[in-house]
């Protein structure tokens, strides 16, 4: 089993000498490794039976860092990350040769960010190199959002996990791009469309389904191991018509049709942020109760509601 700890020089340790190491960001945790050792980078993809044509997003300590690692970086790029940063929005920029192949699937981009975190901040720092981190879960599984989480799905295949506590916003980064002076959301995250709008004062593009490898390639993901569906209203004939045991994922009220003891609230204030914060952590919670059947209910489609409803879309897609 992994060491859980708080001790950043042993992170620090294990990373210099080619390991990986569960790390916390306000987002979700991170499987980190040194984006210069091939071979750790090889054990992020190893360790979460992910495909190697789904590229890493690079981690740094600040701005300056971020532009050591490309060849252009635009004046939205610019303002977004001084808006946004340290927090949870990527930017996927044109790499420079400092960034190996392995990190971006061959691709001439790398997505980088600076993660809100102030053990990761003071890691980042020591460390003084760049780190990979894919989401610290098996591939396709829950994103993990305590220490214990990332043990409980990685813990006998990765030496240290550095806790810092429970993560604060409890959903993936926004990621954008840049596309001839145009910005495009790849997939929609912690912050929201009207945020990224705002700062730069034009409208911004929404993915579409393409070739490249980008977080829409995989519609299956994030996804308990028990069945689940997605609907907007819990309705009698959706109960009735289910054999074995249902569990109810809600927004902000318990359903009369089915037990309090099955149905968990995502935020009893009707708090969208609070309910991203709760996501992953019910979906644990659920896939660890013994149920047949996940039944959650879409959230309302605006602000932070847009990336947990692309979230449940996908953990439902099985
Ligand atoms: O909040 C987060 O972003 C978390 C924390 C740990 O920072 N990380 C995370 O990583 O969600 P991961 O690997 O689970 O998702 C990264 C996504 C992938 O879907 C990948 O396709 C996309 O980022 N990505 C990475 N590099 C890219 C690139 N060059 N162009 C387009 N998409 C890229
Ligand atoms: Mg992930």
């Amino acid at each position: 089993m992994a060491i859980i700890g708080t001790d950043i020089k042993e992170a620090v340790r294990w990373l210099e000498a080619g390991e990986t190491v569960a790390i916390p960001t306000e987002t979700v945790y991170g499987l980190a490794a040194v984006i210069f050792n091939e071979e750790a980078i090889h054990k992020v993809y190893a360790v979460k039976a992910r495909p190697v044509s789904n590229p890493l997003i690079v981690h740094v300590a600040g701005i300056e860092k971020a532009k050591e690692l490309t060849v252009d970086f635009p004046p939205a790029a610019e303002q977004l990350a001084r808006a946004f940063w340290p927090g949870p929005l990527t930017l996927v920029l044109p790499k420079n040769e400092m960034v190996p192949d392995s990190i971006t699937a061959g691709q001439p981009t790398v997505a980088i960010r600076v993660p809100d975190h102030p053990l990761t901040l003071q890691l980042l720092e020591e460390l003084n190199k760049p780190l990979a981190a894919p989401s610290a879960n098996p591939f396709n599984y829950i994103s993990p959002v305590t220490a214990l989480q990332v043990d409980q799905m990685l813990g006998n295949k990765i030496p240290y996990i550095l806790d810092g506590g429970r993560c604060q916003r409890g959903i993936e980064s926004t990621i954008v791009a840049f596309e001839n002076n145009k910005v495009k959301i790849l997939r929609p995250g912690a912050v929201t469309a009207a945020a990224i709008e705002k700062v730069l004062q034009q409208e911004v593009l929404q993915k579409k389904e393409t070739n490249i490898a980008h977080p829409g390639m995989f519609k299956q993901h994030y996804s308990p191991l028990t069945p689940m569906m997605l609907v907007d209203e819990i309705t009698p004939s959706l109960i009735k018509g289910k054999k074995g045991k249902v569990a109810l994922l809600l927004f902000d009220k318990y359903s009369p049709l089915a037990s309090e003891n099955d149905q968990l609230l995502l935020s009893a204030n009707s708090d969208l942020d609070e309910a991203a914060w709760n996501l992953y952590d019910c979906l644990h919670q659920l896939d660890a109760g013994g149920y047949d059947l996940i039944i959650a209910q879409n959230m309302p489609q605006e602000g932070i509601g847009a990336a947990i409803n692309d979230r449940l879309t996908k953990a439902a897609q099985q």
